[in-house]
């Protein structure tokens, strides 16, 4: 049976290409979800990309994983560093959780330091711009994710 697999993005994950391209590079946020789906059939998972700027659509998708017992690959975004609703919903994931960043925040501005879902996540992929996403469909494809 293919594994399925959840890749979630919070706020302005939408822009990639367009957004801030010398943090973030310069592929599009289509380009990304093509990246994942093919990485994800190379490695037999099932990969589903969504992205909101909501942050209850993302909770509302984190309970969808915690129901369904799906692992998860999510980008927070600006949520990562204040969202106590997003780290309670993480909480709920009973699969792997790996947390990524495209840029490595620990090299940023002092508020991107503190990730509020970095302690209820399995582990943790920053500063690989789009290849975070593929490394984590790879932990998560490895087994590596169950502790
Ligand atoms: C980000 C880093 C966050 O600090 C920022 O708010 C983002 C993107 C990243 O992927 O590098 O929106 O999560």
């Amino acid at each position: 049976m293919t594994t399925r697999v959840l890749v979630l993005n919070g706020p302005n994950l939408g822009r990639l290409g367009s957004r801030e391209p010398d943090v973030y590079g310069d592929t599009s946020y289509t380009g990304l979800v093509e990246q994942c789906q093919r990485t994800g059939a190379e490695l037999g998972l099932e990969v589903e990309v969504r992205q909101t700027d909501d942050e209850s659509e993302l909770v509302g998708w984190l309970h969808e994983a915690a129901d369904g017992g799906l692992p998860v690959v999510l980008n927070p975004a600006a949520f990562t560093h204040y969202s106590y609703a997003l780290r309670d919903a993480c909480a709920q994931l009973t699969a792997p959780l790996v947390e990524v960043h495209i840029s490595n925040p620990a090299a940023r501005e002092t508020f991107r330091h503190t990730s509020v879902v970095a302690a209820v996540a399995t582990g943790t992929i920053a500063g690989f711009g789009l290849g975070s996403y593929l490394l984590a469909l790879r932990a998560v494809a490895l087994g590596l994710t169950e502790g």
